[in-house]
């Protein structure tokens, strides 16, 4: 009897320690696929928004709006999603400064390099780190 209590014993802390070890594997995968969402996030900010917005989100005074902890930014970021998709062109105040120009929309990027720009957008430059999804992004492109 005494034999069966150990057995069942081990076989519990066995069973314990497989699922910690799992639970890390999982963990592991999901933040392999976050810094893979972040590393093509850069590479297509770099491709079509650096130009304007610039290497780390500052902007171009009285032109370009910095991205770099944006008020305007971290305040909605659906309306940042329609932005990347439909351009902006009306005036707008970004941290404490007056913009009226033209940004051009950006339809034609797939709904996850949309996601992905914005996630590393959000996660850099003293953002607030929301998580944009692919399904974020298509509600908004269905929006209009
Ligand atoms: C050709 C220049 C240009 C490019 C390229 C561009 N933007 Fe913009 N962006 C602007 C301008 C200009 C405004 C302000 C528009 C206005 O005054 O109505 C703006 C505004 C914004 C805003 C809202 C204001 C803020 O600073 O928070 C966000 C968010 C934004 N852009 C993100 C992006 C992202 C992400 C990309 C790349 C997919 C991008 N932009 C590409 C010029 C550009």
């Amino acid at each position: 009897m005494k034999k069966l209590t150990y057995f069942i014993a081990f076989l519990s802390l066995t069973a314990f320690f497989l699922s910690s070890f799992t639970n890390k594997e999982s963990k592991g995968y999901e933040d392999r696929a976050y810094f893979q969402d972040l590393t093509n996030g850069k590479l297509q900010y770099e491709r079509h928004c650096l130009m304007c917005h610039k290497q780390n989100g500052e902007g171009v005074a009285k032109s370009f709006p910095p991205l770099a902890k944006s008020d305007y930014l971290n305040a909605d970021s659906d309306r940042a999603i329609r932005i990347v998709l439909y351009g902006l062109y009306e005036p707008i105040v970004v941290n404490g400064k007056p913009y009226e120009n033209y940004m051009i929309p950006h339809k034609d990027l797939s709904d996850k390099d949309i996601a992905d720009i914005l996630t590393y957008v959000y996660e850099s430059w003293g953002n607030n780190k929301t998580k944009i999804t692919v399904d974020m992004v298509k509600k908004q492109r269905t929006k209009k």
